[in-house]
C-alpha cells in the first residue's frame, strides 16, 4: 500500500482565511492538504496567494518528507518548477536574519583574524539562493502618522553578504541547483568585476565532492595555503554524513551547516514501527550510521498479549536528537560548539545552525572558541537575538 505523511500544517493556511485566494475555505485547504492534490494548490492563484516566504521552504520540506516515492518525485519537481517560476527568491522571516547574521559576523571574525597569515581565503555557499531575499514589511500606523502598508524590501542574502566582507576574502564558490538563481548570481557576479568569483549551477552535494577532489583541496589536509569558510543552508534534508565527511577531510573548512531539526524529528516517529524504509533510508544518509535506532529509540519492556517482546519508542525528544547529531559531528569535526536555534513561525525549533570547525589547530580553535562565546551571547538560547534586519 502507498504511504503517505499528513504535511505538517502550514500556520498561514489556518491563521488568517483573509489570506486565501477567493472561493477558497479554509476546510477545503485542509482536506486537499494530502500529496495527490497539494500539486494544483502548487500550480494555481491559490499559490500565488499563499507564496509567503516560509510557505515555499514548508514546501520543499513537506515534498522531502513525503513518504512514497510515487508521490514525492512529482511533488519535488512541481515545488522545484513554481519555486524557479517565482522570479524573487523568497525565504524565511526574522529567524532567517539570525541565521545570516551569525555566519556574516563568523565570516568578518575569519577575514581580520587571518587577514596577514598569507594564505587564499575562500567562501563557499553551497546553497548560494540569488544572492538577495524579498520580504514584505508592514510601515505606518498611528505612531508613524500614516495609513499602514505592506512595503517590499530586498536584504542581502548570504553571497551578497559575503562579497561585502572587509577584509576580502580571495575567492568565492557560489552553488545554486536552480537556474533562475544561478543566473541572478552570475549577474551579482558581474557587477563585481576583478572578485574571483565561480557561479556553479548545479547540485550542491556532487558539485562539493568533485570540487574537494581537485586542486588545491586535494593537496593536503590541510592544504598549504588555502583556507576557507563553507555554509550549508539547505531547506530540507539535502546534505548526507558523505558530504560533511568530505569537509572535515580538508582540515580546512570551517563549516556552517543548518541542520533541518524539524524535517530529521518529522522521519522518527514516536512509534518505530511507523519508520518505514523511505524515512530510514533518509535518516540513515543524513546521520551517516544506522546507530539512531539504537541511541534515539528504546525498547519497551512490557511484553504484548501474545508474550512477543514490546515495541519500540523514541526516547529522545527533540533537544535529545539535536544533542545526539552535535556529538555525531564532534566525531569528525574538532570544534563543535552547541548549536544556534532557529526558531521559525511555528514557534519549534525547526533547525540547528551548527558551527563545525575543520582546522586542528589549536590556537584558530581558541581564537573560534571566544569568537563562538560572543555569538552565543547574541543568538544562543535565552540571548535577545537582536538581528541587523527589519
Ligand atoms: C534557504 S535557500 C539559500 C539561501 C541563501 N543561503 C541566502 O541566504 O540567500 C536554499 C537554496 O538552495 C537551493 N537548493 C536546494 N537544493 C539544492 C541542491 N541539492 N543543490 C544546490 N542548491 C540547492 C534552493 O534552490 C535555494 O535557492
Amino acid at each position: 500500500m502507498l504511504q503517505t505523511n499528513h504535511p505538517p500544517r502550514h500556520p498561514q493556511f489556518f491563521r488568517s482565511s483573509s489570506r486565501l485566494a477567493p472561493g477558497l475555505h479554509r476546510r477545503s485547504l485542509q482536506r486537499n492538504l494530502v500529496p495527490s492534490s497539494i500539486e494544483p494548490l502548487l500550480g494555481g492563484p491559490t499559490f500565488r496567494m499563499l507564496q509567503a516566504s516560509s510557505f515555499i521552504e514548508w514546501a520543499a520540506t513537506y515534498a522531502a518528507d513525503v513518504s512514497s516515492e510515487f508521490y514525492r518525485k512529482p511533488l519535488v519537481e512541481k515545488v522545484t518548477k513554481v519555486m524557479s517560476r517565482v522570479a524573487e527568491h523568497r525565504f524565511g522571516g526574522p529567524w532567517t536574519e539570525i541565521k545570516l547574521d551569525a555566519v556574516e559576523y563568523y565570516l568578518r571574525f575569519y577575514a581580520s583574524a587571518l587577514k596577514a597569515k598569507g594564505f587564499s581565503l575562500w567562501y563557499i555557499d553551497a546553497f548560494a539562493g540569488s544572492g538577495s531575499r524579498e520580504v514584505d514589511r508592514e510601515v505606518g500606523g498611528i505612531l508613524e502618522g500614516a495609513p499602514i502598508e505592506t512595503r517590499q524590501e530586498v536584504l542581502a542574502g548570504s553571497a551578497r553578504r559575503a562579497l561585502a566582507i572587509d577584509p576580502a576574502f580571495h575567492r568565492f564558490v557560489f552553488i545554486e541547483r536552480d537556474e533562475r538563481r544561478h543566473n541572478a548570481l552570475q549577474t551579482m557576479a558581474a557587477q563585481h568585476p576583478g572578485r574571483r568569483i565561480e557561479v556553479i549551477n548545479g547540485d550542491a552535494n556532487e558539485t562539493l565532492l568533485r570540487l574537494l577532489s581537485t586542486p588545491p583541496w586535494n593537496r593536503g589536509s590541510p592544504p598549504a595555503g588555502h583556507r576557507g569558510v563553507l555554509f550549508l543552508d539547505p531547506y530540507a534534508m539535502t546534505v548526507p554524513w558523505t558530504t560533511l565527511q568530505a569537509i572535515s577531510a580538508t582540515r580546512a573548512l570551517d563549516t556552517w551547516y543548518l541542520f533541518p531539526l524539524g524535517a530529521v524529528g518529522r522521519q522518527l516517529a514516536h512509534d518505530f514501527a511507523a519508520v518505514d524504509m523511505t524515512k530510514a533510508n533518509a535518516l540513515d544518509r543524513i546521520f551517516g550510521t544506522p546507530d539512531w535506532r539504537t541511541a534515539l529509540y528504546q525498547q519497551d519492556n512490557a511484553l504484548d498479549l501474545f508474550g512477543a517482546a514490546g515495541r519500540s519508542h523514541r526516547k529522545a525528544d527533540v533537544r535529545g536528537v539535536e544533542r545526539w547529531f552535535h556529538q555525531q559531528l564532534e566525531t569528525l569535526f574538532p570544534y563543535v560548539p552547541p548549536p544556534i536555534p532557529i526558531i521559525t513561525d511555528t514557534g519549534h525549533r525547526s533547525f540547528s545552525l551548527f558551527f563545525a570547525m575543520a582546522s586542528e589547530n589549536p590556537k584558530a580553535i581558541s581564537a573560534a572558541k571566544s569568537c563562538m562565546r560572543s555569538l552565543s551571547r547574541q543568538f544562543g538560547d535565552g540571548a535577545s537575538r537582536q538581528t541587523s534586519g527589519p
